[in-house]
């Protein structure tokens, strides 16, 4: 059901680092973001795929987590993430790519929850460094990065009360994030 699929694909950062993702597998995602949707069809978006643990210890420090949770600055070690997909824009193509990526995102962050695994995509990116990590041509930018891993937490949705979106953890360690009810999303 694809309720059941969306009400899964939550924003998972903590992962079991021993459960690997093969090439096959980010292939197979990267198939469902080639069959998605782009504006006019331009298909402007291009991706990098990591998933060897020497690079993975690289993109790992270009990205900032969480910032709700101020006293917690990533997963620790045996938690992190095992593949990343780094979505890039081709500028010659597209200068304003991102309903495109949001859309490709999702499918890829669907595809995983489907074969048990989960991710998070990343805004928040020091795309400087990743873009010396990666050796990239100025003709390609970095828009969104995806980490992907077998998820190591429960997150629960809770309803928003007194306005509050923040996302939370409580004593043992379980992930609550609010969302705003049907009724109020209706105008
Ligand atoms: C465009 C976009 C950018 C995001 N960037 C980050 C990020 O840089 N770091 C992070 O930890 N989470 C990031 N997230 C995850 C959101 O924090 C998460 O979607 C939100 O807390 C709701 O949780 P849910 O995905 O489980 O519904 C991003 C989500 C989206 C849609």
């Amino acid at each position: 059901m694809i309720k059941d699929l969306v009400a899964k694909n939550r924003s998972y950062r903590r992962f079991f680092q021993d459960v690997t993702i093969s090439n096959d597998t980010l292939l197979e995602l990267i198939e469902l973001a080639r069959l998605t949707a782009t504006g006019a069809n331009i298909q402007s978006l291009n991706y990098k795929l990591i998933n060897k643990s020497k690079k993975n210890e690289e993109f790992f420090s270009c990205l900032g987590w969480a910032g709700y949770l101020a006293d917690w600055k990533g997963p620790e070690d045996g938690e992190k993430p095992t593949a990343y997909i780094i979505i890039l824009n081709d500028n010659r193509i597209k200068q304003n790519p991102q309903y495109d990526v949001g859309l490709a995102c999702q499918s890829i962050l669907l595809g995983a929850v489907e074969k048990g695994l989960g991710g998070c995509m990343f805004g928040s990116v020091n795309r400087e460094q990743l873009r010396e990590y990666l050796t990239l041509p100025k003709e390609y930018d970095i828009t969104l990065v995806i980490a992907l891993g077998k998820p190591k937490e429960e997150i629960v949705i809770d309803e928003v009360v007194d306005g509050n979106i923040k996302y939370w953890r409580d004593d043992k360690q379980v992930h609550h994030v609010p969302k705003r009810k049907l009724e109020d999303l209706l105008l």
